[in-house]
């Protein structure tokens, strides 16, 4: 596995591979990487001759009172489970070399970015859409892996890509989960034990919310109100919030019909944890 810290580097070897008519499949990450990164990567791996990865913690997706700085990293073991998951080249730039003055060019896709996260984290999905479309003009990528867990993130980037007519397929895969259902994020290393075995009612709650829909519940307020119940269930569970919602807008469903996600942000001590379910 060849590392690249340099921007113009990256875009040599993209532009090469595209020459010889190779396919680029990218994993943009943030790093600490765990199992649900390494899913995006073997399946790139499937799916193209060559595969990418970056690892960039972003600060213009994170907000001035949020863990920037507390993030967690692991460059070391991260570079091994790149390299076990067949990643070809990983891509680590610098913040220096990603924004070189204070960044004054950004990316904002309107509508599907004022809810839910968007409502609670201003700016965020700006940060999230301007770093992306940064890395696909770093990696050129014919394909790019993203996790369902992100739902929200999932859909702005796909949006982003229509709307500015970006070539590249964004490919959405399904949250990894551990044993109990809680979705594998590299946040849950801030969980103390307590708190790690509190988490997992968060799958509890959107499993509960899918039940009543399966059951023939049609009305949104009430799998709300399951949800909300379920998480309450455990001490310290603070609700950003708990939503069914229409896929492809986010806006909040009025009634149940079609495709349906319901969605869940908390806080646990001082953790958030956000995680989804679609109901097809
Ligand atoms: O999902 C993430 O880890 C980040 O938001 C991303 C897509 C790598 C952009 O910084």
């Amino acid at each position: 596995m060849k590392v690249i810290n340099n921007i113009r580097e990256m875009q040599s070897f993209a532009e090469s591979f595209r020459k010889s008519g190779k396919t680029i499949g990218f994993v943009p990450t943030m790093g600490f990487l765990h199992e649900g990164h390494l899913s995006l990567m073997r399946q790139a791996k499937k799916e193209n001759d060559v595969v990418v990865a970056s690892i960039f913690v972003n600060p213009t997706q994170f907000g001035p009172q949020e863990d920037l700085s507390r993030y967690p990293r692991d460059e070391e073991g991260d570079r091994a489970k790149c390299a076990s998951a067949g990643v070809d080249h990983l891509f680590l730039p610098t913040a220096a070399e990603m924004y070189p003055e204070p960044p004054s060019v950004f990316v904002s896709i309107e509508g599907i970015t004022d809810v839910l996260e968007g409502a609670i984290r201003p700016g965020h999905f700006r940060g999230v859409a301007t770093v992306v479309t940064k890395l696909f003009n770093m990696v050129k990528p014919h394909r790019a892996y993203f996790g369902q867990k992100d739902f929200q993130q999932c859909a702005v980037i796909r949006r982003m890509t229509r709307g500015l007519d970006q070539d590249v397929e964004v490919i959405v895969l399904p949250t990894v989960r551990e044993a109990d259902g809680l979705a594998m994020s590299s946040r849950n290393s801030y969980l103390d034990a307590n708190e790690r075995r509190r988490a997992a009612v968060l799958f509890r709650a959107l499993k509960a919310g899918e039940e009543l829909i399966r059951a023939g519940v049609r009305e949104p307020e009430q799998v709300r109100q399951k949800m909300r119940e379920t998480l309450l269930t455990e001490q310290g569970i603070e609700i950003d919030y708990a939503e069914v919602a229409d896929p492809d807008t986010l806006r909040p469903l009025e009634a149940l019909s079609g495709r349906i996600v319901l969605l869940i942000a908390v806080r646990l001590g001082t953790t958030r944890l956000i995680d989804n379910l679609l109901v097809l």
